[in-house]
C-alpha cells in the first residue's frame, strides 16, 4: 500500500491576490522537499490568477479552487465553473466542505453533481465529509459518514475513485482549536475506508487517500500523520502563515 501524501492549504476568505504573492514567495523560497508529498494550495477564487501565475514553472505545489458550480455555463450569477478554473491553472477542487454544506446549504445531491462535473473536466476533487458534535455524541457518526459518502458518490465508478481525495473533516474540530485525538481520527478514517471497500472493493480502498482535516498545526501534524489511514491533511487556520504551513508539510516527509 502506497499512498502518496497530500496535503493541502485550504485559505477560505483570506488571501486577497497580493497576500497569496508574498506567501507564495515566503513559501516557494523555503520549500519542503516534496517528492513524498503532494502540496496543494486552494485560495479564493480572485487569487487563482495570481498564483497560478507565480507558480508557473514549478510542478510541485498544485493548485485548488475552494468550490465550483457544475453547471458548464450560463445564467448563474456569482458562480464558476470548471472550464474557468482548468483556464487559470486549477487541477484540484475542494467540494462540500463543511461550511458549504451549514452556511450556504449544500446537500449530497448538488456536491455529486458536482463531483461528476469535476471529474468530467479532469479536474481532482477534494470530497470533503464530516459529523458535527451532536451527531458523534448522539451515536450517528457511522450513519452520516456512510450516507455523505454514498449520497456524494452516488454513480461514480470504482475506475474513477483513485482520482479522488476524500477529506475526514470533524465538524467540531474545525477552527475550534479543538483536533481529534490520533486515534479517534484513525478509528473514523478506518471506518471511512470501510465504507469505500464496500462501495467500491478492496483495491479502491486501499488506493484512495484520505485527508484529516480540523485544528491541524505543526505541533500535532506528526502523531496524526503516523496514524495509517491519514493519508495528509486539509489545513486551514495554520495554513495561513508559510512557515507554520511548511512545518505541517515537513511531517508528512
Ligand atoms: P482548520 O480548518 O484547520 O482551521 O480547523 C480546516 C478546514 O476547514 O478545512
Amino acid at each position: 500500500m502506497s499512498r502518496k501524501y497530500v496535503i493541502a492549504a485550504n485559505w477560505k476568505m483570506n488571501m486577497t491576490p497580493s497576500e497569496t504573492a508574498g506567501f507564495l514567495d515566503a513559501f516557494l523560497k523555503n520549500f519542503p522537499d516534496p517528492t513524498a508529498v503532494e502540496i496543494v494550495i486552494a485560495p479564493p477564487f480572485v487569487s487563482l490568477a495570481k498564483a497560478s501565475e507565480l507558480m508557473a514553472g514549478q510542478s510541485a505545489v498544485g493548485l485548488s479552487a475552494q468550490n465550483m458550480s457544475h453547471e458548464a455555463s450560463g445564467a448563474f450569477t456569482g458562480e464558476t465553473s470548471a472550464a474557468m478554473l482548468k483556464e487559470v491553472g486549477c487541477q484540484y477542487v475542494i467540494l462540500g466542505h463543511s461550511e458549504r454544506r451549514s452556511l450556504y446549504g449544500e446537500d449530497d445531491v448538488v456536491i455529486n453533481k458536482k463531483v461528476h462535473a469535476t471529474l468530467a473536466a479532469g479536474l481532482i476533487p477534494i470530497l470533503c465529509i464530516g459529523e458535527s458534535l451532536e451527531e458523534r455524541d448522539g451515536g450517528q457518526l457511522e450513519f452520516v459518514l456512510s450516507q455523505q459518502l454514498e449520497g456524494s458518490l452516488l454513480g461514480i465508478d470504482a475506475s474513477q475513485m483513485p482520482g479522488i481525495i476524500i477529506a475526514y473533516e470533524p465538524v467540531w474540530a474545525i477552527g475550534t482549536g479543538r483536533t481529534a485525538t490520533p486515534e479517534q481520527a484513525q478509528e473514523t478514517q478506518c471506518y471511512v475506508r470501510s465504507v469505500l471497500e464496500r462501495l467500491f472493493g478492496a483495491d479502491v480502498a486501499a488506493a484512495v487517500r484520505i485527508q484529516y482535516g480540523g485544528s491541524v498545526k505543526p505541533g500535532n501534524a506528526g502523531e496524526l500523520i503516523a496514524q495509517p489511514d491519514i493519508d495528509g491533511f486539509l489545513v486551514g487556520g495554520a495554513s495561513l502563515d508559510p512557515a507554520s504551513f511548511a512545518d505541517i508539510v515537513k511531517a508528512g516527509i
